[in-house]
């Protein structure tokens, strides 16, 4: 067999993953997964689209500053002001990538850009043009190139490379190619495309098929060098190519690639439970990889199997995805050292003032919960980690239900202003009740569009877990709490949604 080939693995979680309806990340939180991508062994980490916004503009610009190690790219589309935006919050960093972006296919040509061919030509030269004097590092993107007539495809991207491209990406922008004919486009590409030898080419697949992923295997196949993807497919619509099957699928499958990544597999659950919780967004049970049943085994035949044998059901092991079994690490008697030693083996970094005050939560959680395990470090972690503002927060709360009464809470609250109020509602149960009375206080109008509860770990006194999305203006904003009383989280993890939207608020004020 041929010496193996490196697959170069661009993250996108932070700018097309951050596109999920939803999935809103200040900063602080994008530096945090961007943190853990650096450490999983991510190649490219895609922190923004600078000129959208300012909060994408810091984003890439605090991420460059403090993630070393690893390339930080910025996208633009091929217009002046959107490159020198992103070469302003490049500026600086060492490693740094501009990739310049322009619709090719006809659909987009006419609706979107209405523009001509010609047009879209000289668009994506200059556009590349104009990076290339920011930067050696240009990524050139034609976008829906899936459905862009294939003649016209060549001629965008030879003018990219006479421009200065030095990555050339192929986006199934609408998710829809075929595995089959597309490993066809990228060969045809690779054979056509004058001086395409002195670029990468990379490919950026969608999921509204639910091919992304073989797409992107596909087109590894056919000799792309790179891939674009995100953790837990995160991204517009039905999501982007899933970074922990492609990479999972080209290691367990290495007889058939022949590739190798600088993944560090064994962080790929670790990193998807961080993106669940900081974006809010929940992995289905039954997700590949880093899904809850992903190595559970059901059937009696199966269980009978594994034990035997692992490998008689099992591809994959577990351990090598980071998922290993919950060790019962600490419990009232423990230390501050213990417990900080536990939180840095499992890959979390916290300031001082974070670290005290996650301690102080675990003593807290001690006093209630007899045995700490692994999943509650990190959900006490994960909550220092999400940076919700309080405009709003609960002082205290009760509540009353059962069978022939009427549910109803009664809710204490400090508003940012220093002032205190209190007010009560009924509802149908008792957190209906609780969101009631909060609307009362806060003003809040908007509904509750989704949510979840889940217990963290087994065991009648484990924490409870509840996401939930709320929709307020047309617009889906989501909410995460952990506590041993429901009740507790179920209102808190509202008021974090709430938060949020308030903050949006004041932000936009103040522009
Ligand atoms: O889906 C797409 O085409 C994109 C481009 C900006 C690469 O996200
Ligand atoms: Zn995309």
């Amino acid at each position: 067999m041929p010496k193996e080939e490196k697959v170069i693995i661009f993250d996108t979680t932070l700018r097309d993953g951050e596109q999920t309806p939803g999935a809103n990340l200040n900063t602080r939180e994008k530096l945090e997964i961007a943190r853990a991508l650096a450490l999983l062994g991510v190649d490219v980490i895609e922190a923004g689209f600078p000129f959208t916004s300012p909060g994408d503009f810091e984003a890439v610009r605090t991420v460059g500053q403090e993630v070393k190690g690893v390339t930080i790219c910025a996208l633009a589309r091929s217009l002046s002001q959107d490159i020198d935006c992103a070469a302003e919050a490049l500026e600086g960093i060492e490693d740094a990538r501009i990739h310049v972006f322009i619709g090719t296919s006809p659909i987009h040509r006419k609706h979107q850009l209405r523009k001509s061919k010609s047009q879209v030509l000289k668009m994506a030269r200059d556009g590349v043009k104009r990076a290339r004097g920011f930067t050696s590092n240009v990524q050139f993107s034609p976008m829906d190139a899936t459905r862009t007539e294939g003649p016209f495809l060549i001629e965008v991207l030879e003018a990219a490379i006479e421009a200065g491209a030095t990555t050339l990406n192929i986006p199934d922008t609408v998710g829809y190619a075929m595995p089959e004919s597309f490993r066809e486009l990228i060969t045809r590409l690779r054979e056509e495309v004058e001086g395409i030898e002195k670029t990468v080419i990379s490919v950026h697949c969608h999921n509204d098929l639910g091919l992304a992923v073989a797409n992107s295997l596909a087109a590894i196949k056919a000799g792309a060098g790179q891939v674009e993807c995100t953790i837990n497919g995160l991204g517009e619509r039905a999501g982007n190519a899933s970074l922990e099957e492609i990479v999972m699928a080209l290691a367990t499958r290495k007889d058939f690639f022949n590739k190798i990544t600088r993944i560090r597999t064994q962080r790929l659950y670790p990193t998807s439970r961080l993106v669940s919780a900081l974006t809010g967004i929940l992995v289905q049970r039954n997700k590949a990889v880093v899904g809850e049943n992903a190595f559970a085994h059901e059937s009696g035949i199966h269980q009978d199997g594994v034990l035997k044998e692992p490998t008689t059901f099992e591809i994959m092991k577990p351990e090598d995805v980071g998922l290993v079994k919950s060790k019962l690490v600490l419990g009232k008697l423990s230390g501050r050292h213990a417990f900080i030693a536990r939180v840095k083996e499992l890959g979390y970094e916290l300031d001082e003032e974070a670290l005290e005050h996650a301690f102080n939560q675990f003593k807290a959680l001690a006093d209630k919960k007899k045995d700490i395990y692994d999943e509650d470090i990190a959900a006490i972690v994960e909550e220092e980690l999400v940076e919700v503002p309080e405009v709003f927060a609960i002082e205290s709360f009760h509540t009353t239900s059962g069978t022939g009464t009427i549910p109803t809470a009664t809710v204490r609250m400090r508003i940012a202003d220093g002032s205190v109020v209190q007010d009560a509602a009924c509802g149908d149960g008792p957190v209906d009740a609780i969101y009631k009375t909060i609307d009362r206080i806060t003003g809040f109008k908007g509904d509750l569009a989704d949510y979840h509860i889940r217990a963290i770990t087994g065991g009648k006194d484990a924490m409870g877990e509840v996401t939930l999305e709320v929709r307020h203006q047309g617009k889906i904003v989501h909410g995460r709490a952990t506590s041993t009383d429901i009740i507790d989280a179920s209102a808190k993890a509202y008021l974090a949604a709430i938060n949020r939207i308030e903050a949006a608020k004041e932000r936009a004020k103040s522009r």
